[in-house]
């Protein structure tokens, strides 16, 4: 099999990746975008992080694109992207449970005050707070997919009350209420002291995080948006914090990234900040997960983690 390796690495990244995607799949031809444009009709498969639009046309033989991210926005974005060439999503479990240690985090530093804590030993202050338990803290998660019920059960486990939020209903997981559809959602803010979006990003999904939502939540809440910069309106969190509707926010993901250097979130006291980092794709477990579709799809054999183009991911 023939296969195209394109996207927005750096070029140690570019090597990286190459060499632990030839390991597990040795048979295969491994072609850098210059290489595969010498013999545009014998790519037969192209592995891909959020390539340059165009990146993927003129491949006539082209029978599947293996993303290497789990949000496939900016690819869906690409018009030339060719019509009909199934495009699978990565889903690695290493994956799911690095955004579940990275939204704990977040909880718990909400819950117990931790941020509140940091920013009082940056102005020398000791001031003690009242210790809450995890049980008084209920968390609402939006998107139960591989990321969010990942997210959900860990924080289940921990003792939180946990909603989780989809757009059909799906399996219940143990101590996790799972709810569907926006009226369910509407009752499901007010008693929610953190809200963690792990939306896809869809037309129906942008800017969900708006001043009406931030309204309908208890007074402080925390907001962490570990998915996308486009689910968050920045003004409306901005206003939502000066007011204390919001009293912190966690941000892993921004409109333009990297964040530009003027935005208001750099120096935002009560904003903490991640270099979207929340769930790297980790090359020593999905290799594993790209080549295993590329050799289903070599075989004819059904490729998992389909992206349905109509629905946005
Ligand atoms: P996924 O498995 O496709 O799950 C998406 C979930 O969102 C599903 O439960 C889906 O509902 C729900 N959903 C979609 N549109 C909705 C709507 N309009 N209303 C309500 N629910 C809706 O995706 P995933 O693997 O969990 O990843 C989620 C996102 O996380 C990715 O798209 C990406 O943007 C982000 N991400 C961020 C990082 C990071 O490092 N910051 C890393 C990886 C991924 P149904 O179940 O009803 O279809
Ligand atoms: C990261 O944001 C991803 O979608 O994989």
């Amino acid at each position: 099999m023939n296969v195209m390796l394109c996207g927005d690495f750096d070029a140690a990244e570019a090597q990286a990746w190459q060499q632990a995607l030839a390991a597990a799949m040795p048979e295969a031809r491994w072609w850098t975008p210059a290489q595969a444009r010498a013999q545009p009709a014998a790519v037969q498969a192209a592995v891909v992080a959020n390539p340059q639009p165009g990146s993927l046309q003129g491949l006539p033989a082209l029978r599947l694109i293996q993303s290497l991210w789990a949000g496939v926005d900016r690819l869906l974005a690409d018009t030339t992207l060719p019509a009909g060439v199934p495009i699978a999503r990565m889903v690695d479990p290493a994956m799911n449970a690095a955004m579940a240690e990275t939204a704990l985090w977040a909880t718990l530093a909400l819950q117990r005050d931790f941020f509140t804590y940091a920013r009082q030993q940056r102005q020398g202050r000791w001031q003690q707070h009242a210790q809450r338990r995890a049980d008084e803290w209920p968390v609402l998660v939006l998107g139960q997919g591989e990321m969010g019920r990942t997210v959900a059960r860990a924080l289940a486990g921990m003792g939180f009350p946990v909603t989780g939020w989809s757009r059909n209903p799906g399996p219940v997981d143990p101590g996790v209420t799972r709810i569907a559809g926006d009226a369910a959602l509407r009752q499901a803010l007010p008693p929610a002291r953190v809200l963690i979006n792990l939306l896809p990003l869809t037309a129906q999904t942008a800017g969900v995080l708006d001043a009406r939502l931030f309204a309908a939540l208890p007074r402080g809440a925390g907001v962490v948006n570990l998915a996308r910069g486009r689910h968050l309106v920045d003004a409306d969190l901005l206003a939502a914090l000066a007011c204390g509707q919001v009293g912190h926010a966690v941000l892993d993901v921004f409109h333009a990234e990297p964040l530009p250097a003027d935005h208001p979130f750099w120096a935002h006291e009560r904003v903490t900040l991640l270099p979207h980092v929340a769930a790297q794709t980790d090359e020593r477990s999905a290799a594993a997960v790209a080549v295993a579709n590329l050799r289903a799809a070599r075989d004819g054999a059904p490729v998992r983690h389909l992206v349905d183009r109509g629905r946005g991911y």
